[in-house]
């Protein structure tokens, strides 16, 4: 989703840093469904520039056993 969304200009970040009880009451979630983690997604304030320097996928996504590289242009 958040690849997709980029497409779009829409910027995403995943954050737990959240009050939970606000987050039940402005969005109705029961108290029987656990809330692990949020995706928020907005068009950015500020323009975006620049790169990031990441890793390669390859280095930090294992596909099927623990550190088995995963290669995105074989699947
Ligand atoms: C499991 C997890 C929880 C996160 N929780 C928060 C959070 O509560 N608040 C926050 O500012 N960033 C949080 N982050 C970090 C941001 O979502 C994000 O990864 C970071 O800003 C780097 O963004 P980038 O990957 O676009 O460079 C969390 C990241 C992960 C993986």
């Amino acid at each position: 989703m958040q690849i997709a969304a980029w497409n779009f200009n829409v910027s995403s970040c995943v954050f737990t840093g959240i009050k939970e009880e606000n987050l039940r009451r402005d969005f109705n979630i029961p108290k029987e469904t656990n809330i692990s983690i949020i995706v928020g997604f907005g068009y950015p304030a500020n323009k975006l520039l620049g790169k990031k320097r990441r890793k390669p996928l390859s280095e930090i996504a294992f596909l099927e056993t623990y550190g088995k590289p995963f290669d995105a242009s074989s699947s």
